[in-house]
């Protein structure tokens, strides 16, 4: 739960003995705010209260400040009643807190108003474990988003414009390459990667890519969105990725390229590949999109093959608060091919080269995900720490826990068990309010948009969906949600 403290509260917070414990109780248990508007009363308050001016800031420090929009109405009865108690219930509601006040007038006006008492009260229910709480993702990153679209509403840029280059030139940094392409979505990513050597005369129409069967169908339906032809390989059973040993079978006249997927977080395993790239002069392009900080041999995802594409979707281990992608690559002619095609094939403003698309990461995005990039390696640190619980503490066996190989080549964008007996657990879970999902139920190569594959017979990869299940795994996810998940798994008896 989330509350925001008014400011005749919060005061009583700093010097009054019976508020402090309400404050202690408060914040132990919950995220606590006050609201911007309240800050000059505050302010005002303690300047002239000098014995207790070092423990206001000491507090304030300990809480969140949380911005007071500016879209107010002036007909609200809250407002015409007490305008400083309605812009506070205003800023409250923007991020779905509760207000803490003891002023009778505003608990009387306003349905979101509560006395400390009932707050402390409210101890956090034991609800669903969520599989992912995406909206306690980003509260962690409230501040610098109000930050970032303070500075976009600054600049004037919203396309193209400072915000994209400074994030390219991190991200890259980050994934130790030296050019990023910011673009719409991780499918373009891909798309443009392709659409590039394409326009380079490295691929020609009809060319086939190897790709591995056990993938998300975007990984596919880029290939086939550019013309050419996807060549499904079977993954290994115990990393879930493509299986190099099987790459060799598939290889013809026609192969240009190898597209490993990083799934589930997992780097591919590479040695083999490398090789075969090397012997066949193929490309070797990274889906990177579930695996952003990833390590293989001390480089990251992203600088492990000629180029990779990256989705910045939401739930993704960097996730936008909407659709966004990017291109890596160390190779300055596909660079600059992709970073025209993502606009229409052009450069230079209305110099037409080439004919591309409109796809392009915008400055708000960019902006966000700058905030994000900087907690990206601890955010993988807190879902190594759960992968690692879940590891060491899931014993029934029913199931099959991921294996690793070497901590820092997984991400656990997702924590993915195998069991023969998927639908029963499932319910068992749900009984528990255990959230999980299936990624993904039906292979590609039996979805319908893919006719033409609907005949293959692919066995593991048939295996493999028919037998995993996501677990709840995310930064925010608690120790206690994650020991629920381990209990309740422990708990089914098949
Ligand atoms: C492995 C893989 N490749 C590609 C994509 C496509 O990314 P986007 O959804 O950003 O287009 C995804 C997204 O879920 C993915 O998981």
């Amino acid at each position: 739960m989330i509350f925001v403290l008014d400011e005749g509260f919060f005061i009583r917070c700093v010097r009054d003995y019976d508020a402090i414990g309400y404050f202690y109780r408060l914040t132990q248990l919950h995220t606590c705010a006050v609201s911007s508007s309240s800050l000059p009363v505050i302010g005002q308050v303690f300047k002239n209260d000098l014995p207790y001016y070092n423990q206001y800031r000491d507090t304030l420090k300990s809480i969140k400040i949380i911005k007071t929009p500016p879209y107010v109405d002036l007909d609200d009865p809250l407002a015409k009643a007490d305008m400083g108690a309605y812009l506070v219930s205003l800023s409250a509601a923007t991020i779905s807190a509760l207000v803490v006040t003891e002023n009778r007038e505003f608990l009387r006006l306003s349905n979101i108003a509560i006395s400390p008492e009932d707050a402390c009260n409210m101890v956090p229910t034991v609800g669903d474990v969520s599989f992912l709480d995406l909206k306690a993702v980003n509260f962690q990153y409230y501040e610098g988003f109000e930050r970032a679209i303070d500075d976009i509403f600054k600049s004037g840029h919203y396309i193209l414009g400072p915000q994209l280059e400074a994030f390219e030139r991190e991200f890259a940094a980050y994934c130790g390459v030296t050019y990023c392409a910011g673009v719409g979505t991780g499918l373009d990513a891909l798309e443009l990667i392709l659409m590039g050597y394409l326009t380079l005369g490295i691929f020609k129409q009809g060319d086939e890519v190897i790709v591995p069967a056990n993938t998300f169908i975007a990984t596919i339906i880029a290939i086939a969105n550019t013309g050419l032809v996807p060549v499904l390989v079977e993954p290994d059973i115990n990393t879930y990725n493509i299986d190099p040993i099987k790459i060799k079978k598939n290889l013809t006249a026609r192969t240009r390229a190898v597209m490993p997927v990083h799934l589930y977080g997992r780097c591919v395993e590479l040695a083999t590949i490398y090789e075969i790239a090397a012997r066949h002069g193929l490309k070797i392009i990274e889906d990177a999109a579930q695996a952003h900080g990833a390590l293989y041999m001390g480089r990251r995802t992203g600088a492990l093959g000629d180029a990779a594409g990256f989705s910045f979707y939401p739930g993704k281990n960097l996730g936008a608060l909407g659709d966004g992608g990017c291109v890596t690559t160390n190779d300055e002619a596909l660079y600059h091919t992709v970073a025209a095609l993502r606009n229409y094939g052009s450069e230079i403003k209305y110099v037409n080269m080439i004919k591309g698309t409109n796809s392009r990461l915008d400055e708000l995005h960019a902006a966000m995900l700058r905030v994000k990039l900087c907690r990206l390696d601890a955010d993988n640190e807190a879902r190594r720490r759960i992968a690692a619980y879940y590891r060491k503490h899931i014993t029934n066996k029913e199931i099959i826990i991921p294996s690793v190989d070497g901590e820092s080549s997984h991400v656990w964008h997702l924590f993915v068990i195998r069991t023969k007996k998927r639908d029963s657990l499932i319910d068992f879970l749900r009984g528990r309010g255990i959230h999980v999902l299936i990624h993904y139920p039906i292979p590609p190569h039996k979805q319908k948009a893919f006719p033409q594959c609907n005949v293959l017979s692919l066995p593991v990869t048939e295996q493999i969906h028919s037998e995993v299940l996501s677990l709840p795994i995310s930064p925010v996810l608690r120790e206690d949600e994650a020991e629920r998940v381990v209990m309740a798994l422990n708990d089914y008896a098949g």
